[in-house]
Order: C-alpha cells, then structure tokens, then sequence
C-alpha cells in the first residue's frame, strides 16, 4: 500500500485526492489518512490540503523497498527489492535468495554492510546512509532464446560499469568515466566499486549476482583510501537522491544488457565503453598472479577484454578476472 501511494505522489507538484487514494487502494480515508502519518514518521513531509488532497514535498533519503519501487522505470530490474538497515553483504543475501529460487531481477539493498566484500578478496567498507550497497540478481542462463555461457559472464560487470556512469552523470551532472574493467572514477578516484559472483555447472549459469558499491555521502575518507576514493557528496557539493540513482541505473543497465545480451558480447557496446574508457593511450602496467609487464592502454575489444600494446609490438588481450591494470603515475 505505501509504495501505491508513493508511486500515485510522485509528481511533487499535484495533488492527489484522498478519493483517488481510496479508490485505487479501495480502503478507507481513515486507513489512507494512517499510511500518510506514518510516511510522515518515517521523514516523508506531506501537504494535505481540503478539497485539493495531498502532495509529497520532500521525501526523506531513504532507500528503502517502498522508496525504490515507486520510483522505478525499469521493466524487470528492482521490481523485487529486499531492503536491510544492516546485513553482512548484499552479494551473499542475494546469493541466498538466489538460491531459494528469487527471480531474475530481484534487488537487495543495504544502508549498511557489516562484511561487505571488494574484488580479490579485499573488504569494502559501506558505512550507513553515506553509500549504496545493492546487489542485481541475474539468469541469463535459463532464457529460452539466449543462454549466456559462463565464459562471457564476467562481461556483464563491465555492462553494470557502463549502467552506473551514466546514471552518475544524468542524476549527479558529473564527470565521470571508467577504470578498465568496471571501477566508476572521477577526479582521478573511485566512486564506485563492483563485483560480480556466477554460480554455475561447466557450460550452464545458475545465477549471476552483481554486487554494487557507490560512494554517495562520505564527506572524509580514511587517509589509507583517500588518495583513491571519492563521493558523489564530494563532487556535487551535497548528497546526491539515492533513490534516483538507484533508478536510473536499473534503467540504464536494463538498455545495455538487452544489447549485450541479443550477441552475447560488447559488439554494440565497445564503441560507448571504449569513449568512457580513463587512460586509453596511455602507459599502464597490467599485474596478474605471476606476471606483470608494461604497454599501451588500447582500449577493449568486443570480448570486454583490454587490449595492451607491448614495447615489441604485440598485443595482448587482458581478461578481467584476477589481472590489476594500473596507470604508471597514479591510480588511474
Ligand atoms: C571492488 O573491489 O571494487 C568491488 C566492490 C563491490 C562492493 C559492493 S557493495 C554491494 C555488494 N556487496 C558486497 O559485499 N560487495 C558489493
């Protein structure tokens, strides 16, 4: 019922009458004039004029499953959103629901993460109401038209890559481009992590979770991360509306994987990452488990894989995984 009743107040410029309220949800005005205090409760601040009805003028900056759902444009993705105050990680809760048979685009969202985890291994901090911490449940291996092979499944973290830029830039106005394969960076520092984890046989996906961390509101990084990382509250000078961002990347992500998923590559989308793509053409130093060696930043090719330029001439074609891709002067 709260989230009709946000989605039917979502225009802060008009009204809606309590009749209107009543007939969609077919309860009474008591029953409706109770939700809205309890709206009120919760931060909502809403008008109610006689004879007009009511009209939301500012909504609190909570990401919760009512907040979110109302607000959303995507078809599928979010359209099932799990909201915690504090969970361990996001990627583990939507690993288990996963497994409880959760549906392709379920959404779980944390203002807190007690265990949050980082590519390789590293511990990603997600100090309450300062981030996002959401997790995208995906299938892409039980369409009946197209099977996404195991293979090609860490590509989509760099499809999310793409999803969360733009939605930093339509919802925040800012700068931002990306750090081969998926780190969202402004101002030469990160303000977006992503990790993707698959559970699957040889060549059949079960599932695919992919974890997402934006720095919104942090105004102080730790100094061991402030050389690197950034927020949005940073950049925009205030906090950015969570619940928006949250929003326009369920949209966006949902427009890039219908390309990605029709060839099952980036062949449609190389072209848009490679222009986001930070350090193309420049000096990077590729570290992978065992080898490491230096060349020129070429940009991906329609495998998500980064292709580097070798002093010898050779190229050679990085696969995501556990290879590290720094810039020789700097993080970037
Ligand atoms: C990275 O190391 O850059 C990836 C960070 C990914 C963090 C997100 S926050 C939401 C989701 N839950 C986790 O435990 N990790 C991811």
């Amino acid at each position: 019922m709260k989230t009709t009743i946000l989605s039917m107040l979502s225009d802060k410029d008009s009204y809606v009458s309590g009749q209107a309220l009543c007939e969609k949800l077919q309860v009474s005005r008591t029953a409706v004039w109770k939700i809205m205090n309890q709206l009120r409760e919760e931060g909502y601040e809403i008008e109610s004029v006689p004879s007009k009805g009511y009209r939301i003028t500012k909504r609190p900056d909570r990401i919760t499953a009512e907040e979110i759902i109302s607000r959303l444009h995507s078809d599928w993705a979010a359209r099932q959103v799990y909201y915690y105050e504090s969970i361990d990680s996001t990627n583990n809760e939507a690993k288990r629901l996963a497994e409880e048979g959760a549906a392709a685009g379920t959404l779980v969202v944390a203002e807190e993460q007690v265990q949050g985890k980082g590519r390789r291994g590293r511990s990603w901090v997600t100090p309450a109401r300062t981030a996002i911490a959401m997790s995208l449940l995906l299938r892409p291996g039980q369409s009946e038209n197209v099977r996404l092979q195991p293979a090609h499944a860490p590509m989509l973290t760099l499809v999310m890559g793409m999803a969360v830029a733009a939605a930093c830039r339509e919802v925040c106005d800012v700068e931002v481009g990306i750090k081969w394969p998926n780190d969202v960076v402004a101002d030469g520092k990160k303000i977006c992590g992503i990790l993707t984890e698959m559970s699957c046989e040889m060549d059949y996906i079960n599932y695919v979770v992919i974890g997402i961390g934006i720095n919104t509101g942090v105004e102080q990084f730790p100094p061991e991360l402030s050389r690197t990382a950034v927020s949005l509250h940073t950049l925009m000078g205030h906090r950015p509306d969570r619940a928006k961002l949250i929003d326009v990347c369920m949209e966006k992500f949902e427009q890039y994987y219908d390309l990605f998923m029709g060839t099952q590559d980036f062949t449609y989308l190389q072209e848009e990452y490679n222009a986001l793509l930070l350090g193309r053409g420049d000096r990077v130093r590729v570290l992978s488990p065992g080898r490491e060696f230096e060349g020129i930043s070429c940009g991906i090719d329609d495998r998500g894989e980064l292709l580097v330029r070798r002093e010898d001439g050779t190229l050679e074609k990085i696969f995501a995984g556990e290879v590290s891709v720094r810039g020789i002067y700097g993080y970037v």
